[in-house]
């Protein structure tokens, strides 16, 4: 028997609920701040992704679904949104627009990572991206919008973490410091960290080995090293932040998985998970633009897992809006009322009214078994005697009440029993 591919999970219709809500919470809130959706290719070329997430990451040296098409091109399943957005501002030649360009997506995401409970070799993010403007006023409307989605989907219980991880200017001043003094520790350090002192170094301070832990503790923070303008950069966010009254808390071991980002830093956590469980995550990326052959463009962005907001949502017990169901289930008795029911449950559907038909030869009794389990609000019911008289029954499975309905009124009755509610 196959089974779905090791990573990767249907989505069964008792789910679907829970992805209705948050999509449209997502389209909601883009709508809110003025994003515009994009939807790009599942696939791109490998340089891509290589180029921009960087090849000294996890996700470029181990995680990406890589493969050679037909015609040679090597192509790769997106690790990730940011990068697609950027090729195709670049492509359809955005930067002629008002700038910010503001577009979100809601998309599948595929990287090759160990499987467990909310990490998934194919996962969904909504991501948003700003692209075109350094005022940290956007990096504060792009974490608030973050912030505001999660509260549209009453998730509670979360961490906002803040870092600046500066430019390009002080940067190289920053991580020589951090080198120096995780080079003191040599071998103490955990074999992974060891090759992230001679390529990564950053992401030493993200190492969750309790040694490492302990040591980045006290590591040089890069807040301490800003350039003056990153600095002022900084320093005017958190007070944007603290306008907003968005519950930050400045995390100087916040580094990202992404080499792409600039400045600001930021990650949305459940209170009392780590890392592993981050809900979403992004910050700024004023290089990436012209690392893929653009004139220099400042952005920011952001983007959560889909499916790690649904633990949460669930662990939270959040109640979910259940998703509109057929509200009449049709019942019939004798071989003519199965062709009139045929009939009759077309002219209802044509007037939006959803219906379930009962099919196959069942005694009434079954059928109306059937219409409690799909839990249909109301029963029609036509045998030959109603067939005879022009009429319907027409059965309130709550109340058990019924009444003989002549068949020509049945739609109009059933759209005030049921009220404006129709589907
Ligand atoms: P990321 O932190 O790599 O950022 O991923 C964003 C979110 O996707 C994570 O916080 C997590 O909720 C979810 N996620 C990541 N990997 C998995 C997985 N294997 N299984 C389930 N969920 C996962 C980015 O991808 C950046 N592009 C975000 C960004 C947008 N930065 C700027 N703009």
């Amino acid at each position: 028997m196959y089974q779905a591919p090791r990573g990767t999970r249907d989505i069964l219709p008792q789910e679907q609920a829970h992805w209705r809500y948050i999509e449209h919470k997502a389209e909601v809130v883009a709508q809110l701040y003025g994003y515009g959706r994009i939807d790009t290719p599942t696939f791109e070329d490998t340089g891509l992704f290589s180029r921009s997430v960087g090849e000294g990451t996890d996700i470029v040296q181990k995680e990406m679904y890589t493969f050679e098409d037909r015609g040679g091109n090597q192509l790769t399943l997106r690790p990730e949104g940011t990068a697609s957005v950027c090729r195709a501002y670049l492509e359809h030649g955005m930067h002629n627009q008002p700038q910010p360009v503001k577009l979100y997506y809601l998309a599948p995401i595929y990287r090759y990572e160990r499987p467990q409970a909310g990490r998934y070799r194919q996962h969904f993010q909504f991501g948003f991206e700003a692209i075109g403007d350094d005022d940290p006023a956007l990096d504060a409307e792009v974490i608030e919008m973050a912030w505001r989605f999660l509260g549209l989907l009453c998730l509670g219980r979360l961490r906002l973490l803040l870092n600046s991880i500066g430019c390009r200017k002080c940067r190289p001043g920053y991580l020589e410091q951090l080198r120096r003094y995780y080079a003191r520790y040599g071998d103490k350090l955990c074999p992974d960290c060891q090759i992230r002192l001679k390529r990564n170094t950053l992401r030493l301070l993200d190492c969750k080995k309790p040694l490492c832990r302990q040591l980045a503790a006290s590591a040089p923070r890069s807040a301490d090293c800003l350039c003056p303008e990153c600095d002022r950069h900084f320093d005017s966010l958190k007070k944007y932040l603290s306008a907003l009254q968005l519950p930050f808390v400045v995390d100087h071991c916040l580094v990202r998985g992404l080499d792409y980002y600039t400045r600001t830093v930021f990650e949305i956590q459940p209170e009392g998970g780590g890392a592993q469980s981050t809900i979403g995550g992004g910050g700024r990326y004023d290089d990436l633009i012209a690392e893929l052959g653009g004139k220099p463009t400042p952005a920011v962005g952001f983007a959560a897992g889909i499916e790690r907001i649904i633990l949460n949502l669930v662990e939270q017990k959040v109640d979910i809006p259940p998703l509109p169901q057929p509200l009449v289930f049709l019942a019939h008795t004798g071989d003519k009322a199965g062709e009139k029911a045929m009939g009759l449950a077309a002219e209802l559907r044509r007037a939006g009214i959803g219906v379930l038909m009962a099919t196959g030869q069942k005694s009434l009794k079954a059928q109306l078994r059937q219409a409690n389990s799909r839990g249909a609000p109301f029963t029609v019911i036509i045998g030959e005697q109603e067939i005879a008289a022009g009429t319907a029954i027409l059965r309130n499975m709550a109340t058990s009440e019924q009444e003989e309905v002549p068949a020509k009124q049945l739609e109009e009755k059933l759209r005030h029993q049921i009220g404006s509610g129709s589907i």
